[in-house]
């Protein structure tokens, strides 16, 4: 930038060169490999007929995996469970993604404001194309799975805004829900008009998509290791696609939020304050682990209806009573299913500390993540055990 004319901020992203660099080659190989085509037309080759009889995930992407259910299920019902992992899997990804499309362009905003930030708004640009195709794929997957087995609708929803709860099976209360809806108003306005909110902002997006990472790896493993690439069920296919356009997302977190901060201004008290608030949101949004589904962090009272419906539905045909008793077995009690899932908060709680621990405006209880770690199997068994006391179905 030019130094002899006046300038908000001190310095540009041209200042610091290597950063910009991997900007560039960030930008530069997610444009040349954008797997948007890809699922586009994978969409639209989808028949839930083709490829209703097989896996879509490796066996331990199952829901209810090594759960009383799994256990006794006959192969045709694991099969299902396992397409109906990608389903909740997926269709939670659609709501983070709404958020995140959202929330690229008002982050973009409030960095804009600074020099040379141009490259880092186009490759949100692309991330937010990127995201509408992985959305459109994901939902097309979902509601036909739904519609054919069930004929409405159990993990998928309607079209929504980015103002919704983002964890689709969170038990926040009405109040709670209004509380939240009015914290992400009031941080779009902050992030769009100050560039140190909107870059923190991808610290977030990092620390959400961290454990994104982790899971959507495995994922895409099934494809990966498939004999006859070409036979493939499309699902797998979706998710190794999407897993390639997400790690160049992921970089993008990491350069903005931790490396291009260099150019900023230290954070005023109050910024930090945001920032800080922002973090504690996401760690009480992940502070469950869930029975259901190894590696989302859902809320397992959420859970409990759809679970029920499930059990009652022509995959399990219970009656009334048998399933009451399949939900105790399932919520209440410990089962290894619980200890894997519980395994996966752990190792995400991990990865978060990892990531979160060079940044020294951030306070200890982010830094070491400890409202997350605060969970154990005692306080997970004692919530979910109080919670099937009301749940009526
Ligand atoms: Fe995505
Ligand atoms: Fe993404």
């Amino acid at each position: 930038m030019n130094k002899s004319l006046l300038q908000t901020n001190p310095r540009g992203l041209c200042d610091e060169p290597k950063i910009m660099k991997k900007l560039e080659f960030n930008f530069k190989k997610n444009r040349e490999q954008d797997n948007s085509p890809h699922l586009d037309r994978l969409s639209l080759e989808f028949d839930y007929d083709r490829c209703k009889n097989e896996y879509w995930n490796p066996e331990n992407f199952s829901l209810f995996y090594k759960s009383p259910l799994w256990n006794e299920a006959s192969p045709t019902q694991r099969i299902k469970l396992n397409q109906l992992y990608w389903v909740a899997y997926y269709s939670q990804i659609i709501s983070a993604e709404i958020a995140t499309i959202f929330f690229n362009q008002t982050s973009a905003a409030g960095l804009y404001g600074i020099e040379d930030f141009r490259i880092v708004c186009e490759t949100l640009d692309l991330e937010s194309m990127q995201e509408r195709a992985h959305i459109a794929a994901f939902k097309r997957i979902a509601e036909s799975f739904e519609l054919a087995e069930f004929g409405e609708r159990f993990f998928t929803y309607p079209m929504r805004g980015p103002y919704v709860e983002t964890m689709i099976f969170q038990n926040s209360g009405k109040v709670r829900r209004f509380w939240k809806e009015m914290q992400l108003k009031a941080f779009t306005l902050l992030s769009s008009g100050n560039a140190f909110i909107g870059s923190q902002y991808f610290t977030v997006r990092g620390v959400r998509t961290l454990n994104g990472k982790i899971i959507q790896h495995q994922l895409s493993q099934y494809y990966m290791q498939h004999s006859k690439k070409d036979l493939a069920p499309i699902p797998s296919v979706v998710s190794y696609h999407h897993f390639l356009d997400e790690s160049f997302h992921f970089n993008t977190s990491m350069i903005v939020g931790k490396e291009a901060t260099k150019v900023l201004r230290n954070p005023t008290r109050f910024e930090k304050t945001v920032v800080n608030r922002m973090l504690e949101g996401c760690q009480r949004d992940h502070y469950n682990f869930s029975t259901a589904i190894n590696g989302i962090f859902w809320s397992d009272p959420a859970l409990f209806g759809t679970t029920y419906r499930l059990l009652r539905s022509p995959i399990f045909s219970m009656k009334h009573g048998d399933a009451l008793n399949m939900l105790h077995r399932l919520f209440a009690e410990e089962s290894e299913a619980m200890h894997l899932s519980q395994l996966t908060h752990k190792t995400a709680v991990d990865s978060y500390r990892e990531y979160l621990a060079p940044l020294s405006f951030l306070s200890r209880k982010n830094r070491e993540v400890q409202i997350m770690a605060e969970n154990s199997m005692e306080k997970h068994l004692a919530t979910n055990r109080r919670a099937l006391r009301f749940f009526r179905a």
